[in-house]
C-alpha cells in the first residue's frame, strides 16, 4: 500500500469527527475518509453480531476506497469488532481506541485516582478499559457508568439546554460523581459533552480519547512507512445518512474546510 493512500475512520455516526481536529492537526499531510453510520446510530444498545455486522461492511467499504490504514473511532466498535477485523485483514493496519487510551492513562493517571469510566452499554459491559486498567495500574480507583441516552441525543443535535443537562445528570448523579477525581469519556460522542459536563462538575478532570489515540496511529504509520509526505487529496466524508447535523457537526469541528461530504447506502451492492 502506498504512502499516499488516504486513512479510512469510521465511526456509527457524528462521534468519531471529534477525532478528526487532533488528526489533522498532527497528520496535516494526510487525506482522511471518513464514514459515519448515522442511518444505524447508535450501535451501543446493540447486539454483537450487529456491531460486528456493521463495521465489518464499512470496513470493506473503505478498503474499496484504496484506505492504507484503518481507524475504528468508536469505542464500541473497537470493542467488539477489532479483534475480528484484524483477523479478516492482516494486511491493513487497523488502530482501535481503547488500548491506546489504556497506555496513555496508565502513564498519566496520578497516584490512587479515582477514575470514573463513561461509554456506551456495550463499551462498558465489555469491561476492557477496568481489566486494562487493573493490570497496568492496581493503584487507581475504577468505577464504570453506561450513558446510553446521549450518543441519540447528541446524534439529534441536541447540544446544550436542560433537557441535555438533565440526561448527563440522570446517568451521572452528583452523589455518584463526588466520589472521583476524573471522567474518562470512553465514547467518541462524549466530547460533545465537554462543555456541559464542566459546568455540571466542575474540577473533575475529564480525559478525551482522541488525545490518546493520534500519537499511537502517528507513530504505527510512521513505523510502516506509510506516513504522507504532501496532501495530495482532499478528505471525504461519506455517511450512511447525510443528515443536517451530520453535516453541521463537520462546519463546527473543522471550521474553513471545505467539506466533500457524499450520501453511502451501505446496502447498495458494491459495484455502484
Ligand atoms: N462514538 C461511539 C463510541 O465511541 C458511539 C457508539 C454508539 O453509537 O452508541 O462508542
Amino acid at each position: 500500500m502506498h504512502k499516499s493512500a488516504a486513512i479510512g475512520i469510521f465511526d456509527s455516526g457524528l462521534g468519531g469527527l471529534t477525532v478528526l481536529p487532533f488528526l489533522k492537526a498532527e497528520l496535516p499531510h494526510e487525506q482522511l475518509i471518513y464514514f459515519g453510520d448515522t442511518a444505524r446510530t447508535p450501535y451501543g444498545s446493540k447486539s454483537a453480531k450487529t456491531i460486528l455486522k456493521f463495521s465489518s461492511e464499512i470496513t470493506d467499504f473503505l478498503l474499496r476506497r484504496g484506505i492504507k490504514a484503518l481507524i475504528i473511532a468508536c469505542n464500541t466498535a473497537t470493542a467488539i469488532a477489532l479483534p475480528e477485523l484484524r483477523k479478516k485483514h492482516p494486511e491493513l493496519p487497523i488502530f482501535g481506541i481503547i488500548q491506546p487510551v489504556i497506555q496513555r492513562l496508565s502513564r498519566s493517571a496520578a497516584p490512587g485516582e479515582r477514575l470514573l469510566i463513561l461509554g456506551t452499554k456495550t463499551t462498558i459491559n465489555s469491561g476492557l478499559y477496568e481489566s486494562g486498567l487493573k493490570v497496568l495500574r492496581p493503584d487507581l480507583e475504577l468505577g464504570a457508568v453506561a450513558c446510553p441516552t446521549w450518543v441519540p441525543l447528541l446524534e439529534e443535535g441536541v447540544r446544550d439546554g436542560a433537557f441535555l443537562d438533565a440526561a448527563i445528570q440522570y446517568h451521572l448523579p452528583l452523589d455518584l460523581v463526588k466520589n472521583y477525581d476524573s471522567l474518562l469519556l470512553g465514547c467518541t460522542h462524549y466530547p460533545l459533552l465537554k462543555n456541559s459536563l464542566q459546568r455540571l462538575y466542575p474540577g473533575l478532570k475529564l480525559y478525551d480519547p482522541s488525545e490518546s489515540l493520534v500519537p499511537v496511529v502517528k507513530e504505527g504509520l510512521s513505523e510502516l512507512k506509510l506516513l504522507a509526505e504532501q496532501k495530495e487529496a482532499e478528505d471525504i466524508f461519506y455517511a450512511s445518512d447525510l443528515s443536517s447535523n451530520f453535516l453541521n457537526m463537520i462546519t463546527e469541528l473543522l471550521p474553513g474546510t471545505d467539506a466533500d461530504t457524499r450520501f453511502r447506502d451501505l446496502s447498495i451492492p458494491p459495484e455502484f
